[in-house]
C-alpha cells in the first residue's frame, strides 16, 4: 500500500511541475495529421480523440491503419505534422515519466536479470535503491515473476519476457500506459492468462491505458471503449463505448463471453474489419 500511496504523490508532483491544467483529459489529440515521406503517404488523417482517465480505451482496425503511428505521437517519439497532442492539457513535446510505453517486441536488457532489467528506469530516474528494490518487489510479484528475479531474459519464455517489460514500465510510476499490441508475439493461452492479468493489475493500479490490439475479442474484453481505424489514411470509423459491460471489468475472460451484447460486439467489429479489409469504407 506504502508503494501505491508513494506513486500517486509522485505522479501529483510530476503533473504539477508540467504545469498540468485541471480538467484537462490525460489524453487529447486535436486535429491531428501525421504523413510520411514528404505526404506521399497519410498514416493519420485529422484525427480527435480525448482518452478519459481510469479507461482502458483500445485502438483496433486493419494493418497499416496508424495505430502504432497514433501510441508513437502520444508517447512523444515523434509529432504530429499539422495538429497537436496533448498531455493533462500540455503539448507533449517528448517522453515523460507519466506515460509508459510497452512495445510488442520484447524489450529487457539481456545482460541485466530480471530485477536489474525492472529497476533500470528507476536508477535513471534516481531513485533511491531501498525504493527500487521495494518497487521491483512490489511490480515482480504482480506479474507473478518473484521467482525469477535473478533470472536472465535469456532463461524467460516470451511470456515471461514481456511480463518483466510490463514490470519495468509499471515501476516508474506512469499514471498513463500506452501498450502496442504487448501479447502480439504470444501464443493464444498465454495471451489468454496476460490479458487476465492485465485486467488485474490496471484495476488495482488504477491506470489510464491506451492499447493498441489487431485481436477483437481482446480489444472487447479489456476494453471500456474501443476506437476503430479506417484503414489508410487511418481516421476513426467508430468510437463505441463498451455499454453492455455495465463499468465492469470481468477477471475471466469466459465469463464475458455469456454478457447479453458480447457476441452483437464481436459480430459488429468482425463486420467493420472485413469491410475495412476488402476496401469498402462504410
Ligand atoms: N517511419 C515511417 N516512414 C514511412 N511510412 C511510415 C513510417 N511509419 C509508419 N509509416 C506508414 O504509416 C502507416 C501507418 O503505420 P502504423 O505502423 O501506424 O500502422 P499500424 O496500424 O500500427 O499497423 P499494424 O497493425 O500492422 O501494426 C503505414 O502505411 C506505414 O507504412
Ligand atoms: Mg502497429
Amino acid at each position: 500500500m506504502a508503494i501505491l500511496a508513494d506513486n500517486t504523490e509522485t505522479l501529483q508532483q510530476t503533473a504539477n511541475e508540467q504545469g498540468a491544467v485541471p480538467g484537462e483529459p490525460p489524453l487529447r489529440a486535436d486535429r491531428v495529421t501525421k504523413e510520411y515521406l514528404n505526404g506521399a503517404r497519410v498514416a493519420l488523417d485529422n484525427i480527435s480523440i480525448d482518452i478519459k482517465e481510469n479507461q482502458i480505451t483500445a485502438l483496433i482496425g486493419p494493418s497499416g491503419c496508424g495505430k502504432t503511428t497514433l501510441l508513437r505521437l502520444m508517447a512523444g517519439l515523434e509529432y504530429p505534422t499539422y495538429g497537436n497532442v496533448m498531455v493533462y492539457g500540455e503539448p507533449v513535446l517528448g517522453p515523460g515519466p507519466e506515460r509508459g510505453m510497452v512495445f510488442q517486441a520484447y524489450t529487457s536488457f539481456p545482460w541485466l536479470t530480471v530485477r536489474e532489467n525492472v529497476q533500470h528506469g528507476m536508477e535513471i530516474q534516481g531513485v533511491s535503491k531501498d525504493e527500487q528494490r521495494d518497487k521491483a518487489d512490489h511490480f515482480l510479484k504482480l506479474v507473478h515473476l518473484d521467482e525469477f528475479a535473478n533470472a536472465y531474459p535469456a532463461e524467460l519464455s516470451g511470456g515471461m519476457k514481456q511480463r518483466v517489460a510490463i514490470a519495468r514500465t509499471l515501476a516508474q510510476g506512469p499514471q498513463l500506459l500506452l501498450l502496442d499490441e504487448p501479447f502480439g508475439a504470444l501464443d493464444a493461452q498465454v495471451t489468454w492468462e496476460m490479458e487476465e492479468m492485465a485486467v488485474d493489475i490496471i484495476e488495482r493500479e488504477s491506470k489510464t491505458v491506451v492499447l493498441v490490439t489487431h485481436d477483437i475479442q481482446e480489444a472487447i474484453y479489456l476494453a471500456d471503449r474501443i476506437l476503430f481505424f479506417t484503414r489508410q489514411p487511418g481516421k476513426i470509423k467508430a468510437d463505441m463505448p463498451m455499454e453492455f459491460k455495465k463499468g465492469r471489468r470481468f477477471a475471466k475472460k469466459e465469463d464475458l463471453l455469456v454478457e447479453p451484447g458480447y457476441v452483437e460486439m464481436e459480430k459488429r467489429l468482425y463486420t467493420m474489419m472485413r469491410e475495412e479489409i476488402q476496401g469498402r469504407i462504410g
